[in-house]
């Protein structure tokens, strides 16, 4: 099955970056959240995007027009009948994924394929509430995901060799290149990256090194674009601490246990860049 129409659910940071990215592939886009608030905010995010992007010279006026034709939002999953692929992009939260698959099962025509953007969850224990296991799999950006290059696809014990290659296909033809990962905690990237991050966070408070140094060092010394502290708050503190979550809880390893002050960090209500409050003091918001 060709896939021509996509529903992208949840418009946060991730699921508006996804949806600009599949419009501009050239996709019809639906993109739902929970209230008109929140839908605003990752529409005027899309369009901000292109509105940066044109204002840059990298597309025309013409063409950001065009893409902005391709994007609907809505508050309505029912809308979601017609769609080929339906992408899950919400919180970080296995029970209201799982809660979402089973209610998406009941409204996308049978043949659809239904993918979860997690960074961290068992993709078949969403599969698992529907009634179409072999078309479940997981499709996972990376944070910016128009401009990171990587999708993984994560792929069950019960997904079919048809819905990897379509998703293959599709990864493609955004100009991505597709990595294809098992279905355990963490895929490929983040059970690297994850403990990565908590590490960091562990020698802050071990006192070490200050937060900068630990981020000057990663950058000059290694190359990487951001420290592990930009990063997290880049990521999302609440996103980074349910992924090392779901990790710890299927390697209970010392190495994924979240450490005590990334949780605190989340209780206290910083999530990094955005709401504007994270390891970085007054980070700015989006
Ligand atoms: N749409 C299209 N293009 C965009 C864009 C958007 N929304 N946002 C930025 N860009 C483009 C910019 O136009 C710019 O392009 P040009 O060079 O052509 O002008 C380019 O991206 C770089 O953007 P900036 O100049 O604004 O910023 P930068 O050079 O400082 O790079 C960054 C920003 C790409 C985020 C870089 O710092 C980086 O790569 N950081 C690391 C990100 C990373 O590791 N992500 C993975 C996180 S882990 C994850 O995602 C998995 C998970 O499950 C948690
Ligand atoms: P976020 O908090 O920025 O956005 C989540 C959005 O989902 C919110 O706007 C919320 O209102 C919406 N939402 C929640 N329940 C919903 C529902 N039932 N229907 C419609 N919308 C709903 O989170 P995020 O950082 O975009 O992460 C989303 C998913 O992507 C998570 O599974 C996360 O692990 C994964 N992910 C995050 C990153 C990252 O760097 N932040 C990278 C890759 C993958």
């Amino acid at each position: 099955m060709a896939i021509k129409t996509v529903g992208v659910v949840g418009g946060g940071l991730m699921g508006s970056g996804i949806a600009q990215t599949v419009a501009a592939a050239g996709y019809d886009v639906l993109l739902a959240e929970v209230d008109q608030a929140l839908l605003d905010r990752g529409m005027d995010r899309v369009y901000g995007a292109w509105e940066m992007l044109v204002a840059k010279g990298r597309i025309t006026e013409a063409q950001a027009t065009e893409y902005r034709g391709r994007i609907r939002g809505t508050l309505k999953l029912e809308e979601f009948s017609d769609r080929d692929l339906v992408i899950e992009a919400i919180v970080e939260n296995l029970e209201a994924k799982r809660t979402l698959f089973h209610t998406l099962d009941g409204i996308v025509k049978r043949e659809a394929i239904l993918a979860s953007n997690t960074s961290s969850l068992p993709i078949i224990e969403m599969a698992a509430v529907t009634g179409r296991q072999e078309r479940v799999a997981g499709i996972h950006f990376f944070n910016p995901a128009p401009v990171m290059k990587l999708v993984e696809i994560v792929r069950t014990i019960a997904t079919n060799d048809q819905t990897v290659a379509e998703l293959h296909t599709f990864a493609g033809s955004l100009g991505k290149t597709p990595i294809v990962a098992k279905d355990t905690a963490g895929f490929v990237v983040n059970f690297l990256l994850i403990p990565y991050m908590l590490s960091a966070i562990r020698m802050y408070e071990h006192g070490l090194a200050t937060m900068e140094d630990i981020d000057t060092g990663m950058k000059l010394g290694c190359g990487y674009p951001m420290g592990p502290f930009e990063l997290l708050d880049y990521v999302g503190l609440d996103t980074t601490l349910y992924a090392a979550e779901a990790i710890y809880q299927e390697y209970p390893d010392p190495a994924y246990a979240p450490p005590t002050l990334l949780r605190r960090m989340v209780q206290a209500g910083r999530y990094g860049k955005k709401n504007g409050k994270g390891f970085y003091v007054g980070v700015e918001d989006q």
